[in-house]
């Protein structure tokens, strides 16, 4: 067992006392070498956390904590799961329409990227967004945030894309910030003008690309609705070369990039995104030796995206047993969208990463945490429990972290904390 661990202001008065929780803290420092093999969740039992202006002051065990300390609250939590909030890395929340009957055809036999090259595909839900007002862009938005809010999401992150010019760009980018400022949630915003090709584009793609950098990348630089910059590198979106200008432009305006690489062949998309740094690289079912070495050798994150595998009934699987021989931070995020992952549960998520990706638990726990936290370049301020960390935190009525991969039989968290305070529940 744990005992007590620094604290910045384990004295004097605070905000907030959780206590006789037991703690994954997702923190690998923390029980590094712990006999138990099922996971390494950092695990403090009968733990305490001490919170004090939306930040957390110390983490240790209930029997340690300090004994001058005077909460202004104290919260116990009868020996439930304290874990960080949840970390929602790669979404494409914002959209209007509905692509159900392209799931039809795809039953029917007919492939993504027929649907695609016939005009729908990403293509259809651009038109729907094209036509929608910022409000009702907005509300039809609504409900999917609420669903990540209701499971413990405390940051995500929203990509445009839909837009393809930059009028609705700036809609969809727009949308993300309004419904930041409606919500209690962190929301990273990234421009992904570069999703598919536009038909006034039609034929050239590189003109295409030099609307993007040069028409539509300033002015979301100027207005501050972008911290990322993200390109679907694949036949049929953009080749490594038309990404690298895009990347370029990024970089010389102090965007992060990532990328969408490899989900449906190998493009070679992650060892141009490594050698720019990228946030991420997204997908990577197709992802070859040569783009694992890429990414051993960088700071870039692999963020796998089961929920697309299986609703395009992909076969090949990412090379998740050569990620983990090599070190490299896997996290996990639902790639909510209309057209290949139309689901708002993290937590289905993880239970998908576990059986069809070969994740365990502990691993899938930490895609959703500290590796999301990075994918985001956030990892030092959100994704563990650990003091001078944003107090963005989720209790669990459950016997055992295991659980939130393990079992989808409709717990929700009985508390959601973010930065520092109650997330009403009922609200949503
Ligand atoms: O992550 N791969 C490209 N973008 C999305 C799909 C978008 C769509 O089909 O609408 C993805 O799978
Ligand atoms: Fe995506």
């Amino acid at each position: 067992m744990t005992n007590a661990y620094s604290g910045r202001k384990a004295t004097g008065t605070c905000d907030l006392l959780i206590t006789h929780v037991h703690i994954a803290t997702m923190d690998p420092s923390i029980n590094a070498h712990s006999e138990n093999t099922a996971g390494s969740y950092g695990e403090i039992s009968d733990g305490a956390v001490v919170i004090d202006q939306g930040v957390i002051q110390w983490v240790g065990s209930a029997e340690s904590i300090p004994s001058a300390l005077q909460p202004k609250e104290v919260i116990n939590g009868h020996g439930q799961w304290l874990m960080p909030g949840l970390i929602d890395c790669h979404t494409h929340l914002i959209y209007a329409g509905d692509r159900s009957t392209e799931f039809e055809q795809r039953l029917e036999g007919k492939s993504y990227s027929d649907i695609a090259k016939q005009g729908g595909g990403i293509m259809s839900t651009v038109n729907a967004t094209r036509r929608c007002s910022l409000d009702h862009l907005i509300d039809q938005s609504r409900p999917r945030l609420e669903a990540l809010l209701r499971e413990g999401v405390t940051t995500l992150e929203i990509k445009s894309g839909y837009g393809l010019n930059l009028e609705t760009e700036l809609k969809i980018l727009r949308a993300a910030r309004e419904l930041e400022q409606q919500y209690p949630v962190r929301i990273e915003k990234t421009f992904l003008g570069a999703h598919t090709l536009p038909p006034e584009f039609s034929g050239q793609a590189d003109a295409y690309i030099k609307h993007v950098c040069e028409e539509m990348l300033p002015v979301i630089a100027e207005e501050g609705l972008a911290t990322a910059v993200d390109v679907f590198c694949e036949n049929i979106a953009f080749n490594v070369s038309q990404t690298e200008k895009v990347f370029q432009c990024a970089k010389s305006l102090g965007l992060h990039v990532k990328l969408h690489a490899e989900q449906l062949s190998d493009s070679q998309g992650t060892q141009l995104a490594t050698a720019y740094e990228a946030l991420s690289v997204d997908h990577l079912e197709y992802l070859s030796e040569e783009g694992v070495k890429a990414l051993e050798n960088s700071t870039t994150v692999a963020t796998l995206l089961p929920g697309a595998f299986y609703f395009l009934k992909e076969s090949q699987l990412p090379p998740v047993e050569k990620l983990r021989a090599s070190g490299i931070p896997m996290a996990l995020a639902t790639d909510l969208n209309p057209g290949t992952s139309p689901f708002t549960s993290l937590r289905l998520m993880m239970n998908m990463a576990c059986t069809l990706f070969g994740l365990t638990p502990s691993e899938a726990l930490a895609g959703v945490t500290r590796q999301s936290a990075r994918a985001l370049g956030l990892h030092h301020q959100v994704g563990m429990i650990k003091t001078g960390y944003q107090a963005d935190l989720t209790l669990w009525p459950i016997q055992s972290p295991a659980s939130l991969a393990a079992s989808l039989t409709g717990e929700r968290p009985s508390l959601t904390f973010y930065q520092g305070k109650v997330r009403s529940s009922s609200a949503y």
